[in-house]
């Protein structure tokens, strides 16, 4: 999951006088954090800095929260690596102040096996500078046929959940299949029920679907709610990735009851409607594209309300080449914290409390990520947070190799300053320092 060198370079670390933000334990007051070996020691006031190879670090009017999370990222490697690698994609990540990240599978070739999943690791082991799980493909290559092995990837600790990224999975029947073994690894299933680029609902016959289609790209509720209903008497958790309509979110919240169903939104479908237009006129191109302002409110409405359980980036880089022609994507991860601090939290859609339960807590409980919590004895993953820092977004700043980023020019308050992870300070006031 994380490099080895993370844990050979690490030193001790007291973070002084920050407000410290952790809903799972209830915390959220001015206190020290001490850090010894990779670890949490300490979380109390007034520590005595009396350990060895200390770093002391005075973070008074900052907040110290759980590293954050972001569950759903393309790092791309293997086979895009024009587009972002691993250790690019660790970069941007520790700039934006996350820890830790989830990849999904869509790389070349897709890791959709036993052997990719070990290659994945190795890359990471190489050239990961946070901690990095991943997703693993629901059927091979993302086709929608033939099932992975996904009983196999029970024992993995770095595979923590399974997804067709980009693709729904279009017959009913093999999404029963895909749940009733997932549910054999104990790991979520996270549908994208978007209709995709390749596959179409058109392709099957309305009873393989299990729903009557709309027009593409508007199937989005249809696949929700037939995954939610088969789930629901097999008993496997399904976290669906970036919603985008309010039917979606309103049938989540009526058979939330139910249990083992969470959801995720991304900062451009709690942000963005389909009118807006980026720096140079144009309309950002996503899957799931840009929805209505109904929508939008009504996805914030959700998070406000706790049905949508994680804010996720789906930081989804593309070369300018691949952008002209067309290829869906934004990337997020130097920039979601601070839309999220600006955007949502300042105007009192949601707590700077709710940020980090979406952002930390919540991803580490949903994916089982050792993480998302600064009880002693865990590991040290922190992030330090300047919430009254302004800042401009430029994409000719960004540590990511892509530059599709539709909010070039906004200005916001709140940025990560701080970026630790297992103990090491990876980013500092700006600056990639590991
Ligand atoms: O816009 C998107 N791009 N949505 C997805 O679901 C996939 C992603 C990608 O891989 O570029």
């Amino acid at each position: 999951m994380g490099n080895p060198k993370l844990l050979l370079k690490m030193k001790n670390i007291l973070l002084k006088n920050g407000h410290v933000v952790d809903p799972l334990n209830n915390v959220d007051f001015v206190s020290d954090l001490l850090i010894i070996d990779g670890r949490i020691k300490s979380l109390s006031k007034n520590v005595k800095p009396e350990y060895e190879n200390l770093e002391v670090v005075d973070v008074s009017g900052k907040f110290v929260v759980p590293g954050l999370i972001d569950c759903h990222v393309h790092l791309r490697e293997p086979g895009y690596e024009e587009k972002e690698t691993i250790e690019t994609g660790s970069r941007s990540a520790a700039m934006g102040g996350f820890t830790t990240v989830v990849c999904e599978p869509n790389t070349n070739p897709p890791i959709d096996s036993v052997a990719a999943v070990e290659d994945h690791v190795r890359r990471v082991g190489e050239k990961g500078l946070i901690n990095i799980y991943t997703k693993v493909c629901i059927t091979k290559g993302s086709k929608g046929e033939v099932i992975t092995d996904m009983e196999k990837f029970g024992c993995y600790r770095s595979v923590v959940a399974f997804s067709d990224d980009g693709n729904p999975v279009l017959r009913k029947e093999v999404m029963v299949r895909a749940l009733h073994t997932a549910a054999m690894s104990n790991k979520p299933v996270s549908p994208h029920c978007e209709d995709s680029g390749f596959y179409s609902v058109k392709d099957v016959t309305e009873e393989e679907l299990g729903f009557s289609p709309s027009k593409k790209f508007w199937n989005e509720a249809n696949f929700v709610k037939r995954d939610i209903n088969c789930a629901g008497s097999i008993g496997c958790h399904v976290h669906f990735s970036h919603l985008s309509l309010k039917e979606s979110i309103d049938y989540i919240s009526e058979k939330r009851e139910q249990g083992n169903i969470t959801c995720e939104a991304t900062p451009h479908h709690l942000l963005l409607d389909g009118d807006y237009r980026d720096i140079n006129g144009e309309i950002p191109v996503v899957n799931p594209p840009l929805r209505s302002q109904v929508d939008v409110q009504s996805i914030q409405k959700g998070l406000s309300d706790g049905i949508i359980d994680v804010i996720a980036s789906d930081h989804a880089p593309h070369s300018l080449p691949d952008k002209k022609s067309g290829a869906p994507g934004i990337i997020g991860l130097e920039t979601t914290l601070g839309l999220v601090l600006t955007e949502l939290v300042r105007p009192g859609i949601i707590t700077l409390r709710d940020a980090v339960l979406k952002m930390s807590t919540n991803p580490a409980k949903i994916f089982k990520i050792s993480g998302g919590s600064l009880l002693p004895g865990m590991p040290a993953d922190v992030t330090v947070i300047d919430m009254e820092r302004e800042w401009v977004v430029d994409i000719n700043s960004f540590e990511s190799k892509s530059r599709n980023c539709p909010f070039q020019g906004w200005k916001l308050k709140g940025q990560a300053v701080m970026t630790i992870v297992s103990g090491n300070i990876v980013m500092r006031e700006g600056k990639i320092v590991f």
